[in-house]
């Protein structure tokens, strides 16, 4: 291997180490009523601190470090470069800053901080201020007393429903959440921070395949968009190439056209599948995006700079069919239902095909949110034949995420949509889409392939000694948790393919074959560990993970044990 191909390969991997190493994970689950602890807090107050806070009036600490060091071009070290040791000593500086504060509080912070890198005190202090009011308010826990008042039919104040990073105004916890006002979103910092996330998954698809793609399947959530005040709908509206517009009560209802010329890239065909949630709460929205669909599409512009145009017009070409139908791309479950129901299949093994998933997405899905030739509003008309052609044109996938506490392995739902939605457009379009997700939820826009995220996600939880050993001093649930983890990234194999065999590997070595865990696991919750045991058995019988045959053998001899115990207890 050449001298310089090694460097870059070290580099790499080094890189992917950092990468790992700084990702926030929860250590632990949350237990109601009780305060965060000293290292979560830290780490919390290190996120909250590292963003520009306006309303705050408040700068990056991070920015701010870098200024007083005399680093110019912070903004663009964060968007280039994984790692680098202006940044780690940058991050280090904030960190240890951050940890004065928790120690000893914010003067002495700020007094640390500028004899260390010269930040202003002026500049800190309304940082550890802001930091001052969440640590308290981190600190007092009523979720109980909140709880007892709901029992007793009592009065809970309001608070906003957001990520604590995002908007430290959902603290304190324990108060009755309420959503946002659906004409506001998405709201101007959403709208501006969309925009380079939109851009970074173009670049992103076409460095992969050499061209933007014919059409796009967006999952957007409701919770999501509230907790980023509609930050996915937002991506949406840049990759279609126009900007919302306020009306005289500020309510963003209209839709004004970014110019060709303006725009870094053409405009996208954009397929977007909402869940049931975003359904109930953000009816004026859909009608946003379903408006801003329908203006592009009826532009006189040439189809190589506008997607939807091109797709639309092979629509009616293609059957006859009516422009207020080939338009349709806001799609969401029946009225009154929720879900796809791909994770039950999956998770209680009763698909055969993978062609059964994508297809039980379209019918649960299939229902379009739009408008008549007459402009009315049709709300969820059964429109299985537009969902199914607007998914052949689309080759890529994608979803945001927000938040760092519930990621693509710790929940069924990403790869019920997400998966879903790719294994259906696997079979309509005749290919395998590109699956992307962003991550948005540091200052520092990333697009990951889906094999990425679920790469780093494993090495950042489920394989790490960090996140389990927090999750086993959790006793039976802890052992749930692992659990639930490889049973959602067994749902990624089944709906996109994208797990990579030494996962598997892995996690059987780690959590059954290593004997002294095995036994902890098993005196905590033997329920789970059978379960485990029979989820890495099925993914060899589908194809999955082809792992060496005395690992094979191991875990069945395991899985006659646990069932022979089992019936010993029955028969008791
Ligand atoms: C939502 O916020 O829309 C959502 C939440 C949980 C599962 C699926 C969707
Ligand atoms: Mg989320």
């Amino acid at each position: 291997m050449a001298e310089n191909d090694r460097d870059a390969d070290v580099m790499r991997l080094y890189e992917q180490l950092v990468e790992i190493e700084q990702r926030l994970i929860p250590t632990g689950l949350h237990v109601f009523g009780r305060p965060a602890e000293l290292k979560e807090k830290t780490d919390l107050l290190r996120m909250v601190a590292s963003f520009d806070r306006p309303e705050h009036g408040t700068r990056a600490l991070p920015k701010l470090v870098a200024e007083g060091l005399g680093i110019d071009g912070y903004d663009a070290l964060l968007q280039e470069a994984t790692a680098s040791e202006t940044k780690d000593l940058i991050d280090s500086i904030v960190l240890e800053g951050v940890q004065q504060f928790c120690r000893e509080g914010a003067e002495s912070a700020v007094a640390w901080l500028n004899s260390r890198a010269h930040v202003d005190r002026e500049q800190s202090l309304p940082i550890f201020s802001l930091l001052a009011n969440i640590s308290d308010q981190l600190d007092s826990n009523n979720e109980i007393e909140s709880l007892l008042c709901a029992l007793r039919g009592e009065y809970i104040p309001p608070g906003p429903g957001a990520d604590i990073v995002q908007n430290p105004n959902v603290l304190p916890t324990g108060r009755n959440t309420h959503a946002v006002n659906p004409y506001s979103v998405p709201s101007q910092m959403a709208f501006a921070r969309a925009e380079r996330t939109a851009d970074a998954l173009l670049r992103r698809h076409f460095e992969e395949r050499g061209r933007y793609p014919r059409a796009l399947a967006l999952v957007l959530w409701g919770l999501d968009n509230i907790k980023t005040q509609g930050e996915g709908v937002a991506q949406a509206l840049h990759l279609l190439g126009v900007r919302p517009v306020r009306d005289a009560l500020n309510r963003a209802t209209e839709i004004e056209i970014v110019p060709l010329e303006d725009l870094k890239h053409p405009r996208m065909d954009v397929v977007m599948t909402v869940s049931g949630i975003f359904r109930d709460l953000f009816a004026p929205t859909m009608a946003l995006l379903d408006k801003a669909v329908r203006r592009v599409a009826a532009l006189d512009e040439p189809f190589e700079m506008n997607y939807v145009r091109r797709n639309v017009a092979e629509k009616i070409e293609l059957d006859g069919g009516e422009f207020d139908d080939a338009v349709a791309r806001v799609f969401s479950n029946a009225p009154g239902n929720y879900g796809t129901n791909v994770n039950f299949m999956v998770m209680q093994s009763e698909w055969e095909t993978a062609d059964t998933l994508g297809d039980l997405f379209v019918t649960r899905k299939c229902f379009a949110y739009t408008r008549d030739s007459k402009g009315r509003t049709i709300e969820g008309r059964e429109a299985r034949d537009l969902m199914d052609h607007a998914l052949s044109r689309v080759e890529a996938t994608y979803q945001n995420i927000d938040s760092f506490e519930v990621g693509i392995t710790d929940v069924d739902h990403y790869f019920e949509y997400l998966g879903g939605i790719s294994k259906a457009v696997e079979k309509r379009a005749q290919a395998r889409p590109a699956i992307y997700l962003s991550d948005s939820l540091s200052s520092q826009t990333k697009i990951r392939s889906l094999e990425e995220t679920i790469r780093l996600e494993t090495r950042a939880k489920t394989l790490n000694p960090k996140w389990y050993e927090g999750m086993l001093q959790h006793g039976f649930r802890g052992v749930a948790e692992i659990e639930n983890h490889v049973a959602n990234t067994f749902g990624w194999s089944a709906t996109a393919d994208a797990v990579d065999p030494w996962i598997y590997t892995d996690v059987a070595m780690t959590f059954l074959l290593d004997p002294e865990m095995f036994n902890r696991l098993q005196k905590l919750n033997p329920h789970s560990v059978r379960s485990l045991t029979k989820r890495l058995l099925e993914a060899h019988h589908r194809g999955f993970w082809n792992p060496k045959e005395e690992i094979l053998e191991k875990l069945r001899d395991l899985i006659a044990d646990l069932e022979d115990q089992r019936e010993g207890v029955v028969s008791v």
